[in-house]
């Protein structure tokens, strides 16, 4: 049997047109768009239809793409009831993976369909924003049709029209987190539409993938850094301490990127533009004593800054609360997760990998059971 590489480092499971990462020129794009185009210019929308369609929209924002979102997202009123079956008060993420089960329904069947794909990209924002209104006591706010995907989201959260700069700083970070290659949760879905099981299944084993610290799990644990690390002048001391402790720095390194993280280096600028002042010097100089550390102790790991890092200081820029940076990590890459479930579905073949077996030889014989 042919051997791998632990982690399945370097295997390549198949063909995809959806997104390129060039790990070692710190390269992305999406069908052929570079992120550095995309960021400034593209909306969410105009990525989704990208993504799911393979071709940019005529005009961005898509006129019919939108008004198909906008009014997908709106969550009927049965489904309202059923959602209520999650009890408020659980942690935004726990909560978002019973919540996402119960956006399906039996209907939702092998192959996933692009209206179920939008379906899931739209109601996901507002079946968790909603939610963690509930969870304090207030009630779903009325839509807002002028607002496009992110911006209502973030007015779901905050229950205010979020400022323009505030509004496209989320819009651009989503843009970047809509996908990323085989990325563990895309993997996951994947796994699972290639079963012929259904999109739904697929994005709930997704979320469960990207819970960990290791993929999606990052962001809120950076912001946690920054502030253990307080001031600028004490990063390197507490990076040094962190090390020392045998501790990963969050929002280092990654395994595809060996080099820069492209994302990173836009969230840096994004931040520049919106986040406090102080938050920034010392995410700078935690940059700084980081990279500067990890390549003087593991220069052969080259690891660098990923996308967590500025992501971390992004979202909380925007407003959001440190156990809503994965549910928006996730509300991102929901583009992602339906445009890979729709590729996997359209040259299916079960991804069934085979294993190494170092146990014990068979033969083995079962203890007598006592007369
Ligand atoms: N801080 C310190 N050391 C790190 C590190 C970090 N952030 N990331 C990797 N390393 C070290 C590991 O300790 C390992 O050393 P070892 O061989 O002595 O154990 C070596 O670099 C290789 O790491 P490995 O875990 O094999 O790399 P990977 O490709 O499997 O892991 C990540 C990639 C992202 C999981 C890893 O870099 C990490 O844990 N980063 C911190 C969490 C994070 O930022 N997650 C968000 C990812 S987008």
């Amino acid at each position: 049997m042919a051997t791998s590489g632990k982690g399945l480092e370097h295997v390549v499971l198949g063909d995809s047109s959806l997104t390129l990462v060039a790990g070692e020129t710190g390269g992305l794009s999406y069908r052929g768009f570079d992120i550095g185009e995309l960021v400034p210019r593209a909306s969410y929308e105009g990525v989704v239809h990208l993504l799911l369609w393979g071709e940019p929209p005529a005009r961005d924002p898509p006129e019919r793409l939108s008004a198909e979102l906008r009014e997908r997202r709106i969550v009927p009123h049965a489904l309202a009831r059923r959602m209520e079956a999650v009890p408020p008060g659980l942690p935004p993420l726990e909560a978002m993976r019973s919540l996402l089960s119960l956006l399906g329904s039996p209907e939702w069947r092998y192959p996933p369909t692009d209206e179920q794909g939008l379906d899931l990209i739209a109601k996901t924002p507002t079946i968790l924003a909603q939610y963690v209104r509930r969870s304090s006591g207030r009630a779903p706010l009325p839509d807002r049709p002028e607002l496009g995907h992110v911006a209502h989201f973030l007015y779901q959260l905050t229950g205010e029209v979020p400022p323009a700069a505030k509004a496209r700083a989320l819009e651009q970070y989503c843009i970047m987190l809509a996908d990323h290659g085989m990325n563990a949760s895309t993997f996951a879905l994947r796994i699972v539409i290639s079963t012929q099981s259904d999109l739904i299944s697929g994005a709930v084993a997704a979320l469960g993938a990207l819970k960990g610290p290791a993929h999606g799990g990052a962001p809120s644990k950076v912001a946690d850094m920054l502030d253990a690390v307080g001031t600028p002048e004490n990063a390197e001391r507490w990076v040094e301490a962190a090390l020392g402790r045998k501790e990963r720095l969050m929002g280092f390194g990654h395994r595809a990127y060996k080099t820069e993280d492209p994302r990173a280096v836009l969230l840096k600028q994004i931040a520049k533009e919106i986040a406090d002042p102080e938050r920034l010097r010392v995410a700078e100089a935690v940059e700084r004593a980081g990279v500067a550390a990890l390549q003087r102790k593991r220069p052969e790991a080259r690891l660098f800054l990923n996308v967590e890092f500025y992501g971390a200081v992004v979202l909380e820029a925007v407003g959001l609360p440190r156990e809503l940076f994965t549910p928006t990590f996730a509300v991102a890459r929901t583009a992602g997760w339906a445009a890979h479930a729709k590729e996997q579905s359209q040259d299916n073949r079960l991804i069934r990998p085979d294993v190494r077996y170092t146990g014990p030889a068979p033969g083995r014989g079962w203890p007598a059971s006592p007369a």
